[in-house]
């Protein structure tokens, strides 16, 4: 097992790749504790990762725990990160997935929404981070974390201004935090995930009205899955990664070195 007795917080955990992470992550032996703003799907995954736990011959160590959190606002993000130590007793992962998209013309974007984004997306990353290492300091916790970034975040793309910046920002936070943490132990890691079949990517296409064929500039020509984007993160935050600190991992099917395709 990859997570034998590991600590995990993940945000955005109630569905979509997060969901993910937990399930792979717990296959490995972790325990996990996911915070999200959906209450109802929060429970239900909840439901479904305790069975999921129960079913594996470890399963007596492993825990499941979640709490409703507004990443967006400051206060709960400080609460949450306290709560989620204290009922583990101690974390040794950080998984911040927490995203939000809209897809809008960069003129037509409400700076309120701006902010939304920036805020869920980056900032919270940000505070959550900056709570949790102080206390893996503290405590003398050799941690890893592994920050959701985008292929966004590393090339432009149109309607996704507010997006494309918020990701941007994950990448280069991502490789400032590895540097200030090296010498506490403590990695910093990011994903950088293409189109991946989840949730928020079928919400955005039903509000096209014509929808792009996401796959048409990708070289493997389909969608990625959640599994493949949980193994991904699943290898960055173990000890396999043991010497990768600052670095972005792309999962995009190629779509990013193709770049010059027209
Ligand atoms: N799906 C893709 O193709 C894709 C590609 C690249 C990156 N990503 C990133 O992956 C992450 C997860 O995306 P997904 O596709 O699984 O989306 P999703 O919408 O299915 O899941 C996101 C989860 O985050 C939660 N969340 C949103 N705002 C929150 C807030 N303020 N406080 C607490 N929880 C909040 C949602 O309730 C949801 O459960 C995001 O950061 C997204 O930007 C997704």
């Amino acid at each position: 097992m990859r997570l034998k007795d590991k600590r995990v917080l993940i945000t955005g955990g109630a569905r979509g790749i997060g969901l993910g992470i937990a399930e792979r992550f717990i296959r490995e032996g972790a325990s996990v504790f996911l915070v999200d703003l959906r209450e109802e799907q929060l429970t239900g995954a909840v439901e479904q990762l305790k069975k999921q736990a129960q079913s594996l011959p470890h399963g007596d160590s492993i825990h499941v725990h979640s709490a409703v959190c507004d990443l967006a606002d400051a206060a709960q993000v400080e609460r949450v990160a306290a709560l989620a130590w204290d009922t583990l007793s101690g974390l040794n992962i950080l998984i911040n997935n927490a995203g939000i998209a809209v897809r809008e013309p960069f003129t037509s974007i409400p700076y309120q929404r701006w902010l939304d984004i920036v805020n869920v997306n980056l900032n919270a990353m940000f505070l959550l981070s900056q709570v949790v290492t102080q206390r893996m300091i503290e405590e003398g916790i050799q941690g890893s974390i592994v920050n959701m970034a985008s292929k966004n975040g590393l090339a432009g793309s149109s309607m996704l201004a507010h997006y494309n910046a918020s990701k941007g920002g994950v990448v280069l936070l991502t490789q400032s935090m590895a540097v200030d943490l090296a010498q506490h132990g403590i990695r910093v890691n990011a994903v950088a995930p293409g189109f991946i079949d989840t949730p928020l990517d079928r919400e955005l296409k039903k509000k096209e009205e014509n929808p792009l064929d996401l796959t048409s500039r990708t070289p493997m020509r389909r969608l990625g899955t959640i599994e493949e984007t949980a193994n991904a993160f699943l290898f960055l935050a173990s000890d396999e990664a043991s010497y990768i600190t600052g670095t972005t991992l792309v999962v995009d099917g190629g779509h990013l070195a193709n770049a010059g395709e027209l």
